[in-house]
């Protein structure tokens, strides 16, 4: 401590060093309040309390994130509307007090956009979620997101792997459900992108039921899987009994284990989770990379399209589903769903959990497609009948919908014929109003 007279000395020139000395007086008193070994201490203690401030590492708690969020415009990579808040909390408003508040990912997807204006159309209050990738033509992605707005649903663009943004999200909106669509679809597009797969399907799957968890109260959830769980399985019609342990492609296996996943966070957490596994949806507004989409479009542009067949000229058949029958299955769903039984991430008692089949349980050759098309659009096809590659698919699917007809009052009553003659209805006035060279 001797050392340290001289430096003292140069910050209290008038003070004596040592409490023993220390004297205060009436005229003294108000400038020095402090010993001067005391003033060392509350210097170094300044000192330390200023270095730990400045150098500490940001919070990286979701708590600290989602209050950064509610000053910024940009989540990600994505662009959040200044006032995207109040938009979400507008949006969420039941028409009445007994109505849902719905979160529908993917919303700019598909299916979808289909839920999304069904849910609103009845009354309940619906916020969409997408990334709006670039899987298929964004184009398509914006025009429904313009339907969407035309029907009063708000949009945030985010990635579901966001977990600050899901965070805030479920921070302003109590979401009575969460309809989960957003996924990477496809079955070929694996073998060239396989980690968008986990990106969406499983690491974006956790990420939701993880803020679905940590909301109070917690939402239930209905979450599409996939009729491709079934994969090499034989034994028709598929039946959610039957075995669901053969993946032929990445996606079906990130299908399936979003599936064992949900069971996870059910029985650990409570959470209310219902997976409905879709048949070939196929509809207006449909998906350019399903075979209906782009049949009707090589066949109108006189492209030669190639169709598939198994080993021994075998048949390829789908269980066509068309959209408004998925769409009544998927409100059914989220009716039929039970509460949660967890709050803030404590499970309370055991909670729902569930598996339907949302087909239409009559498979149609591909080949059948293929005629219906060309009748439709009054064109002859080109064709190429080829073997079957190994990039995923399977020789055909074909529903057992009685379990989801009995819980659910589940009823697919529209034909393929019907379905189709709607959806080239929709392709025809859709392209038919942007530049030839969109076909
Ligand atoms: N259409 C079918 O025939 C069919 C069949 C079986 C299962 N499914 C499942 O149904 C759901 C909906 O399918 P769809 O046909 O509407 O597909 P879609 O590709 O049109 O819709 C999915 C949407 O999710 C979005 N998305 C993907 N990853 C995301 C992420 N990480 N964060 C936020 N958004 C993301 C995409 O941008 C897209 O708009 C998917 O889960 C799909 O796997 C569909």
């Amino acid at each position: 401590m001797a050392q340290l007279k001289p430096i003292l000395s140069h910050f209290d020139p008038i003070i004596p060093y040592g409490p023993a000395k220390f004297k205060p007086d009436k005229t003294t008193a108000y400038r020095f309040r402090f010993p001067p070994r005391i003033t060392l201490w509350s210097f170094l203690f300044l000192f330390l309390l200023l270095l730990f401030f400045f150098c500490s590492p940001p919070s990286s708690t979701s708590a600290g994130k989602r209050r950064s969020l509610q000053n910024t415009v940009f989540s990600g990579r994505h662009r959040l509307s200044p006032n995207w808040e109040t938009k979400a909390r507008n949006s969420a408003l039941p028409r009445s007090k007994s109505g849902f508040s719905v979160l529908v990912t993917g919303a700019a997807g598909f299916v979808g956009t289909h839920v999304a204006i069904a849910l609103k159309q009845r009354g309940d209050g619906v916020v969409g979620f997408d990334n709006f990738n670039n899987y298929y033509e964004i184009g398509l992605k914006k025009a429904r997101k313009s339907l969407l707005d035309r029907h009063c649903v708000f949009i945030i663009e985010g990635d579901i792997n966001d977990a600050a943004l899901l965070g805030r999200l479920f921070d302003i909106v109590h979401f009575t459900h969460v309809m989960h669509l957003a996924a990477q679809a496809g079955v070929r597009y694996a073998m060239h992108n396989p980690s968008s797969y986990i990106h969406s399907n499983v690491n974006g799957f956790v990420t939701l039921l993880e803020a679905c968890k940590n909301a109070n109260p917690q939402p239930s959830i209905v979450w599409a899987s996939s009729s491709s769980v079934y994969g090499l399985n034989s034994k028709v019609p598929f039946s959610e009994k039957d075995r669901t342990d053969q993946p032929a492609s990445l996606y079906a296996a990130t299908k399936k284990a979003g599936e064992e996943i949900a069971h996870a966070y059910n029985h650990i957490h409570g959470l209310s989770i219902t997976g409905l596994r879709f048949f070939t949806v196929y509809g207006p507004w449909g998906r350019p990379d399903m075979a209906y989409y782009f049949f009707t479009k090589d066949i109108l542009r006189g492209k030669e399209i190639k169709i598939f067949e198994g080993a021994n000229h075998a048949t390829v058949a789908r269980d066509f589903t068309y959209i408004d029958d998925v769409v009544k299955g998927c409100l059914a769903a989220l009716d039929a769903a039970k509460k949660s039984t967890g709050s803030g991430g404590k499970k309370r008692g055991d909670a729902q959990f569930k598996i339907y089949n949302l087909g239409n349980t009559s498979p149609v050759p591909v080949a059948k497609l293929v005629s219906i098309l060309e009748k439709l659009l009054k064109t002859k096809a080109k064709k190429k009948v080829l073997p079957m590659p190994t990039n995923g698919d399977v020789l055909f699917t074909h529903a057992n919908i009685s379990l989801a007809a009995k819980e659910l009052g589940y009823k697919p009553s529209t034909d393929l014929v019907t379905g189709l003659q709607k959806f080239v209805e929709w392709y025809l006035g859709y392209y038919g109003s942007k530049k030839k060279s969109a076909w």
